[in-house]
């Protein structure tokens, strides 16, 4: 919602004011309560963090040094930034300055330019989506010209390490370890749980798919289903190696059909973190996540009795889908149609998000009105349109062409009515790709499947 404005006023010329904070590496025993710190031109000595001890000749007078990196140390926690950057500064290969601000909100910083910044340095705060997705914008931004080191002072959940990676973090560091080091190795590993590292086993990174339906009944449930049946088997029958894992999540569990549509039912996980009972770890995946063995996919599926929609909190839907990703190849999840707060963690860690509808003009309208709403804070998330129960007209006609232009996407799928296999798929208890294979609807979907499936192989996708 908020667009993100990089500033063009360069602070490396705002003169040393007030707010400037003049530090002395020997006295820091007791931080001072912060105040923003601007960054300053190199040789402006009353503002540098620390001037390098090589950078100076022995009669106090400049050198002419090579370029160093410019770095940002940012916290909101008082006296953390100074800390940070104060062991930092030791390196003389960086300019270091640091800033009282999360990193949410440095962008917003008119003192700010970041286009001046080479490294940004922060305090990892555990599941804060803002800052994922200032990440995300920086890195899209800047690419590889901005390098972003993350430090925690606390060990991190092997979910959080890699949420911050696949925003973009080069580097993730407990702050006990900080040595300045411009050229830190990758310390991933030294940052996590190793307990937790061990209990998730092998450590996948899944493909997050979400499917939301327009209107009631359209098929939503079944295209999810449809999917992890799909994405379940192997590509080709000449593939060996292991076979995908995906797991589904009906994430509609007030509706409580994706589960019992094929016989699963909840053994009590689901109520039990819907009351805030149980933290969504290892633990709780290994326990909730029951095996369809039949499709070869594992379902959290819907608790008994019915729950409000906000039981659920963004910070337990953030925390779930880090686990999953982790211990799955592809996570696809059955999203209410309901509006509910804990959408946006799902938005923001989805790599697609289908949504479906028919060609009617309420339904039409209700898509643009879910692509606006979806799309509006989370531009990059890729969104492809699917008609449900219809063949694609072989000349769209005008009502079709009305439709992409007021949708100003193509509908990119359409999933035929296939309503004798759905019948039979709804008789066995199966997903509908599971009953008939060769359903017409595998043939329309094959495409999207070939999607994702390049998206999970994908080596560049993510750093795992
Ligand atoms: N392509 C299809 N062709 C024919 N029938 C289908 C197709 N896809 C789904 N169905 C059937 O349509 C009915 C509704 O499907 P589903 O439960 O998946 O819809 P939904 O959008 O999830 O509904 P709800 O709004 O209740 O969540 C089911 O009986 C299902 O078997
Ligand atoms: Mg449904």
């Amino acid at each position: 919602m908020n667009d993100i404005s990089f500033t063009s006023r360069r602070t490396r010329n705002v003169s040393a004011s007030d707010d400037v904070l003049e530090l002395d590496p020997f006295e820091h025993a007791s931080p001072a309560p912060l105040t923003p710190f601007e960054i300053v031109q190199e040789g402006t000595e009353e503002a540098s963090v620390t001037p390098a001890p090589n950078q100076r000749a022995n009669d106090g007078t400049e050198t002419n040094a090579p370029s160093r990196t410019r770095t940002m140390v940012v916290s909101e926690v008082a006296g953390m930034a100074e800390m940070v950057a104060l062991g930092l500064a030791k390196d003389d290969g960086l300019e270091v300055s640091h800033k009282r601000v999360a990193l949410s909100d440095l962008v917003a910083d008119q003192d700010v330019d970041l286009d001046a910044i080479d490294l940004i340095v922060f305090q990892v705060r555990t599941g804060n989506d803002a800052d994922l997705k200032t990440l995300r914008d920086l890195k899209s931004k800047r690419g590889a010209a901005l390098k972003v080191l993350g430090v925690s002072s606390e060990m991190l959940s092997l979910a959080t390490a890699r949420a911050l990676m696949d925003a973009g973090v080069d580097e993730v560091m407990p702050l006990t370890s900080m040595q300045p080091s411009s050229a830190h190795a990758d310390q991933v590993e030294a940052a996590v749980d190793p307990a937790q590292a061990i209990q998730a086993g092998v450590t996948r990174n899944a493909v997050i798919v979400a499917v939301a339906g327009a209107r009631g009944g359209i098929g939503t449930t079944a295209f999810a289903l449809n999917l992890a049946t799909v994405l379940a088997r192997r590509a080709h029958k000449k593939d060996t190696g292991p076979l995908p894992r995906v797991a589904v999540v009906d994430f509609d569990f007030q509706n409580g059909v994706l589960g019992a549509s094929i016989d699963i039912h909840d053994g009590g996980a689901y109520l039990e973190l819907l009351k805030g009972e149980v933290e969504p770890d290892q633990t709780f995946v290994k326990r909730a996540l029951v095996p369809y063995d039949d499709g070869g996919f594992d379902v959290l599926s819907a608790p008994a009795s019915i729950a409000p929609l906000d039981a659920l909190t963004p910070g337990m839907v953030a925390t779930l889908l880090d686990e999953l990703r982790l211990a799955y190849d592809y996570v696809v999840l059955d999203l209410p149609r309901s509006l509910v707060d804990w959408v946006d963690p799902v938005l923001v860690r989805a790599d697609r998000l289908y949504i479906l509808g028919d060609t009617t003009v309420h339904t039409v309208r209700q898509m643009r009105r879910m692509i606006d709403l979806y799309a509006d804070d989370h531009a990059a998330l890729p969104i492809d349109l699917v008609v449900s129960k219809q063949t694609r007209p072989f000349i769209p006609g005008a009502d079709i062409k009305e439709a992409e232009t007021f949708l100003e996407r193509k509908l990119e799928f359409w999933v035929p009515d296939d309503s004798r296999s759905a019948k039979r798929a709804n008789d066995k208890g199966r997903p509908i790709l599971h009953e008939r294979p060769k359903s017409p609807i595998a043939k329309a979907m094959a495409p999207a499947i070939g999607v994702l499936r390049e998206m999970q192989a994908s080596t560049t996708r993510r750093r795992a």
